[in-house]
């Protein structure tokens, strides 16, 4: 069995009990914390930016999995790694230039991660493939919590398994969107090393119970 990660969304959390939420986080059983940024252009939507991220850095030792839904994230890759990133993974439907942004997150000595959104088929990552640490696959439209999975991407996560081991490379697949305990077994069964679960932690009666029941499904 692979090893089995779970990142919740701070996207989901009390911004105005942010320190007791990534506290709570931080004791938990969950090795990732994941940090959705949006900027309102490349998603419909504005999460927040620095500040934050310094601010839930601060306030725990686990993994910064940062999540960035903003167009020429070669601007900001950077930053975002000075700012206690530990993973920067960014849209391939963001930029032009996928291969600065690559070298950028290197030159930084964090991981270096790459999304695709549901309609982005794998076989774009293909040439790119033996560079990335971590591929993130969306199985909702990137910009919110709370929404439904979107089927078909259970295959996306087997193709791309596949593509991984024909490469004989050990690159993490983490799939983000409407992931919960009701799916949880089968993505990690399909080849998933780590979920994004923001709404299902979150909105739980008990958010650490709810960890350990996704990293048991
Ligand atoms: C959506 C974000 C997700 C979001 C997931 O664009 O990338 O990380 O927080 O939320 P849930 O788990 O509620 O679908
Ligand atoms: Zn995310």
């Amino acid at each position: 069995m692979n090893h089995r990660i779970v990142s919740p969304s701070m996207l989901s959390a009390d911004f105005g009990n942010l320190e007791r939420d990534t506290k709570m986080i931080d004791r938990s059983q969950a090795e990732w914390v994941h940090i959705d940024v949006m900027d309102g252009v490349f998603v419909p939507n504005i999460s927040f930016g620095f500040p934050v991220l310094k601010a839930i850095t601060s306030a725990t030792k686990k993994f910064m999995d940062v999540h960035l839904m903003i167009v020429e994230p070669e601007k900001y890759v950077g930053r975002f790694a000075d700012a206690g990133a530990n993973l920067v993974t960014f849209h391939w439907e963001a930029t032009d230039d996928v291969q600065k942004c690559i070298d950028l997150i290197r030159e930084k000595g964090v991981k270096v991660g790459v999304s695709i959104k549901p309609k982005t088929p794998v076989s774009v990552l293909e040439d790119i493939l033996p560079q990335l640490d971590l591929v993130l696959i969306m199985s909702v439209e990137p910009g919110f919590g709370g929404q439904s999975f979107i089927e078909g991407s259970t295959e996306k996560v087997r193709e791309l398994k596949a593509m991984i081991e024909r490469k004989g490379l050990a690159t993490l697949i983490e799939i983000d969107g409407g992931v919960s305990r009701h799916n949880a077994r089968e993505l990690f069964d399909a080849g998933c090393d780590a979920l994004v679960a923001g709404s299902a932690v979150f909105k739980a009666a008990d958010p650490e119970a709810e960890i350990v029941a996704i990293l048991n499904a």
